[in-house]
């Protein structure tokens, strides 16, 4: 069974990549656990409590509703299910299941984090996106109007487990959301994985498992040596946001409706690609291997009538600004890139712009 232990300061965890280790949900319960709350979305749980009842049978647990939806991350449904929790005999040896996409996920890891200032989660994740990347390392929290997941908590879990089977019913445009993000792993540091990309596409966007299980594996791998080396975004971590500055500012700027994030990250990769060849880092040939691959996964929807000034406003409100110099994650090859707040603002907004024009990836 691939499994990935993450360690840091606060914690020592598994991140287990196995089909079907939903089932063993109960065995990740710490010993004299009380009531479980399971923080899940009405649509996941029709597909996917099987598992997770079966494991809780014998245990006292409670399923808590989240409304859904990148407009909806915010404090407001977290203070709902506190509520809730606390009407349903919630206490300190309680635990939270965060069962559902990126959103559950961090919004459902920031709701342990905060209730009677912190009782343990374990982070069950059902999208391709959460479960490479959200479910992860320890970061939740939510929206504020102004900027993505600017109110948070760093709060590590018991145990991840990622069931890649469960990918087999996203619909197509969430999956390959969820495979932007598992280029950008290929980009930052795995050159073997961004080959396999690029020359299984046909068997990855096919779903077919044996691909599938590796390029999760491949990618939680890499996650989990990040987090362990750096939890709290001092220094390497920031690589994990590679697209994340632009795509951020794109999903704030459309108000968090128009694209899913992944989408948003495939954009800001382009314009990160865009940036670092100009900025003399990355190679005309690899920027060219890079954009054809974001390109073959795609489209995403249209970006017109965004406009180039409004996101490079944006980008200072990133948590990754520092006293108003915005830091860049930019490729240097695939495999490696280099974190840098040595950017004229022109040439970021050349980037924008260059992204905004991508035809190519928008249907
Ligand atoms: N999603 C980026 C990180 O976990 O650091």
């Amino acid at each position: 069974m691939p499994e990935f232990l993450v360690t840091t300061p606060t914690n020592r965890y598994p991140a287990i990549v196995e089909r079907g280790c939903l089932r063993s949900l109960a065995a990740h319960l710490p010993k004299g656990a009380g009531k479980v709350f399971v923080v899940t979305e009405w649509d996941v749980w029709q597909l996917h409590q099987g598992p997770v009842m079966d494991s809780l049978a014998g245990h006292p647990h409670q399923v808590l509703f989240l409304p859904g939806g990148e407009p909806n991350k915010r404090l407001a449904p977290l203070e709902a299910l506190a509520g809730q929790m606390l009407a349903g005999g919630a206490d300190r040896t309680s635990v939270v299941v965060a069962f559902g996409g990126g959103i559950v996920n961090d919004m459902g890891g920031f709701l342990a984090a905060m209730y009677m200032r912190g009782i343990p989660v374990i982070q069950a994740p059902t999208t391709l996106l959460a479960q490479v990347d959200a479910s992860v390392g320890g970061k939740t929290g939510v929206n504020l109007a102004g900027g993505k997941n600017l109110i948070g908590a760093f709060h590590q879990p018991l145990a991840v487990l990622i069931d890649p089977a469960v990918v087999d019913t996203l619909p197509e445009r969430e999956y390959r959301a969820g495979l932007y993000e598992i280029i950008k792993c290929g980009i930052i540091g795995d050159a073997p994985l961004f080959d396999l990309l690029e020359s299984s596409r046909n068997d990855v966007l096919a779903r077919q498992s044996e691909v599938v299980d590796r390029i999760i594996g491949d990618s939680v791998r890499l996650k989990a040596e990040v987090v362990s080396a750096d939890e709290r975004e001092g220094g390497l971590r920031r690589v994990l946001n590679l697209g994340h500055t632009f795509g951020h500012a794109l999903e704030a700027e459309t108000g968090y409706g128009r694209f899913l994030h992944g989408e948003a990250v495939a954009w800001g990769m382009r314009a990160a690609t865009r940036l670092a060849l100009d900025a003399g880092l990355l190679a005309a040939a690899e920027a060219k291997r890079m954009d054809a691959c974001i390109e073959s996964y795609g489209p995403i929807p249209s970006l017109a009538g965004i406009g180039a000034e409004a996101i490079a406003a944006r980008l200072s409100l990133d948590k990754k600004t520092r006293q108003g110099r915005v830091h860049f994650v930019l490729p240097e090859a695939v495999g490696r890139v280099r974190i840098t707040a040595d950017i004229a603002p022109a040439l970021a907004l050349e980037a924008i712009r260059f992204a905004l024009d991508g035809a190519a990836l928008t249907q």
